[in-house]
């Protein structure tokens, strides 16, 4: 946490911000501050009124009041509570419909007074809205106006639903959603096409009328819009910037989240920082993408002009300095991901020996594993270590309707041809299903389980680009994802159990893993959090102190290159090949990678293009110049 850092650190922030280690902190400090307020108010014979938010983000803070209700006597009793918002069009009984998420992930738990909770009413006639609208800012002020408002924020930086071009005296009403925000829900409603377009929500202004503000937000997509709200000008492009001139709105938020923020991207700009070994390189990596030179050509002065005269007093020259980052960074890149035998390992990433190694390559979902590693996977398998790959999901819930439909047909075809009864049977079940299910009913048990069949058949094709035997993928269609919706997800112990016996199986030399720094209640973070577990149980074993673990950033995004301890570069053919291999993956290509903002629209070429950036930034440090590169991150499993 960052509460005892010298003012000095934040002074490009204009609003009070702190950063936790983990979502769960911020919480806690949150649902303090509800605790708090609802024993002064109920002390002084008084209720209180709290503004909800829904999304994944606040889920972890029901889950802390719920918890204080059923352990610590906690009372809702007292309560009344307004939310944010609501999609129009869905009835509150959608699964989808922001009633129903309130009541399932707090409101059922709780001693809450039905008729105390508000949402905007998602199926009021069009003609009804204006009335109702106001009826609804009526009612807040009816009851004493909002005591605590909980936030999250949406990558377009709207709150509430908000939307980019909100002005801040805006009031509940009527919205048109981004695209972007209906890209962000659309696993959510199984399908963009699926997402509403309209969404009613209190207005910036409702917003800043609240007596305090809490916006919570987790996760590295986050990162860019808080820092715009947080240290932007004030604006109606990013809504969030307007709680600026709130005068009691504190931001909670995880290191993922903050990543964009000065202190913590480039500290020496605003105080005096310890010059550790990773501070050094982040600095020196930046100087000399701000300077545009290559890392031998940095002067004296372009330290001094920056911010990082003091770097010099500590730590030596520039000469020597851009030397040793240059040599830093030139032992980043190898073309042996799994090491290289009979070499001197003293300045590789990965060691020599044993080889060939154990690798295990984690991916959340089918896919994640080509996409964002597939061409060091590829030279893995071709240099003869022994790699499997463990897809901890099925994916399922990614598939669109018309791709079972596809299937069906087929199956329908050959079945007739074959006069298979039971093959006919099934699929003729299914196109029932899926006929019942309309646009936004929840997939039977077998619609879902054909969706999983048909990605672990693009999985399948895919590895055989990248010469994979199948018997090498496992398909471990973790439960906390088959029993789960979107941001809802709640990962147990049979869950840890499933990933630890397949570890204990394998006793990997090395792992390749994601989901470190993302929102925590997504796959990848999950599937991460899933792995500490599973790991923390194995420790005993032996081959945990041999193995090394290797962390890709994806879906979607890559590390700076100041973070990649492993750079595997990828010749022109070989990531052809990747891509290719990505191309398998048919029924995602319309599906946009979770992490990914603007630039492009479309998940293959999104890949080819963070590749393309990190050799660019390579090269433009005065290494080497590559077609491509895929970047590792060492991850060291604390005790
Ligand atoms: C939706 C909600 C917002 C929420 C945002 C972020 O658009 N209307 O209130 O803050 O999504 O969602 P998440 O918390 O799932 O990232």
């Amino acid at each position: 946490m960052s509460e005892s850092l010298p003012v000095e650190a934040t002074q490009r922030e204009q609003i009070s911000t702190t950063i936790y280690r983990s979502a769960d902190q911020a919480c806690i400090r949150v649902a303090d501050a509800i605790s708090e307020r609802i024993a002064e108010n109920t002390a002084a014979g008084k209720q209180t009124v709290l503004g909800l938010a829904t999304g994944s983000t606040p889920v972890r803070l029901y889950r802390e009041l719920i918890r204080r209700h059923r352990d610590e006597g906690l009372s809702f009793a007292d309560v009344i509570t307004f939310n944010l918002d609501e999609y129009y069009g869905l009835a509150g009984s959608h699964p989808e419909s922001y009633r129903r998420f309130m009541q399932e992930q707090l409101f059922d738990f709780i001693d809450l007074k039905p008729e105390n909770t508000h949402i905007p009413d998602g199926a009021i006639a069009r003609e009804d809205m204006f009335a109702s609208c106001r009826a609804y800012e009526e009612a807040i002020e009816n009851a004493g106006g909002i005591d605590i408002q909980i936030l999250g924020i949406g990558r377009t930086g709207h709150i509430g639903f908000n939307e980019p071009g909100s002005t801040p005296d805006s009031r509940t009403r009527l919205v048109t959603l981004d695209s972007l925000t209906r890209r962000d829900a659309a696993r959510d409603f199984l399908g963009e096409e699926n997402v509403p377009r309209h969404a009613i929500t209190m207005g910036v202004g409702s917003i800043l009328h609240a007596r305090q503000v809490f916006l919570l937000a987790w996760g590295e997509a986050k990162a860019d819009v808080i820092a715009q709200s947080v240290e932007g000008p004030q604006t109606e492009a990013i809504p969030a910037s307007f709680l600026q001139r709130h005068p009691n709105c504190v931001f909670c938020i995880d290191e993922g989240a903050a990543r964009r923020l000065t202190r913590a991207r480039y500290p020496w700009l605003v105080g005096t920082v310890d010059w550790s070994p990773d501070m050094i390189r982040k600095a020196v990596l930046w100087l000399s993408r701000k300077t545009k030179k290559p890392l031998l050509k940095l002067l004296e002065e372009d330290y001094s002009e920056n911010g990082m005269a003091d770097l010099l007093t500590e730590k030596g020259s520039a000469y020597e300095l851009n030397i040793r980052m240059f040599n830093t960074t030139q032992h980043t890149i190898t073309g042996w991901p799994g090491g290289k035998p009979n070499a001197d390992d003293s300045h590789r990433p990965e060691r020599a020996t044993p080889f060939p190694k154990r690798s295990l390559i984690l991916s959340p979902e089918p896919l994640d594993d080509v996409y964002c590693m597939g061409g060091t996977f590829h030279r893995l398998v071709n240099q003869g270590n022994e790699v499997t790959v463990a897809y901890l999901t099925s994916g399922n819930l990614a598939v669109p309707d018309s791709e079972v439909r596809r299937v069906i047909e087929l199956m329908l075809e050959l079945g007739e041809h074959r006069q298979s009864t039971e093959d006919l049977k099934f699929a003729r079940l299914v196109e029932r299903q899926l006929r019942e299910k309309g646009q936004f009913g929840d997939d039977t048990p077998e619609i879902r389980h054909l969706k999983g069949l048909i990605r672990r058949a693009e999985s399948r094709s895919s590895a055989r680009l990248l010469d994979v035997d199948s018997e090498r993928l496992r398909f471990l269609d973790l439960p906390f994802y088959e029993n789960g919706r979107y941001r809802r997800f709640q990962p147990g112990e049979s869950d840890t159990a499933k990933l630890g016996e397949l570890l204990h199986e394998i006793r990997p030399h090395q792992i390749f893993a994601t989901g470190l720094g993302n929102d925590p209640l997504s796959v990848p973070a999950l599937g991460f959090e899933i792995l500490r577990a599973a790991l923390a149980d194995s420790r005993t074993r032996d081959w945990v102190n041999d193995c090394r673990i290797w962390l890709y950033r994806g879906p979607g995004m890559e590390w700076e290159t100041h973070e990649i301890d492993m750079a595997v570069p990828l010749s022109p053919d070989e990531f052809e090949n990747k891509i290719q291999g990505i191309y398998q993956h048919q029924t995602q290509r319309n599906q946009s990678p979770s992490l990914s903002k603007g630039g492009s629209s479309n998940t293959w070429n999104l890949a080819s293009e963070i590749n393309h950036a990190t050799a660019n930034a390579y090269d433009a440090l005065g290494l080497a110049e590559y077609e491509a590169i895929e970047g590792f991150k060492r991850w060291i499993i604390q005790s």
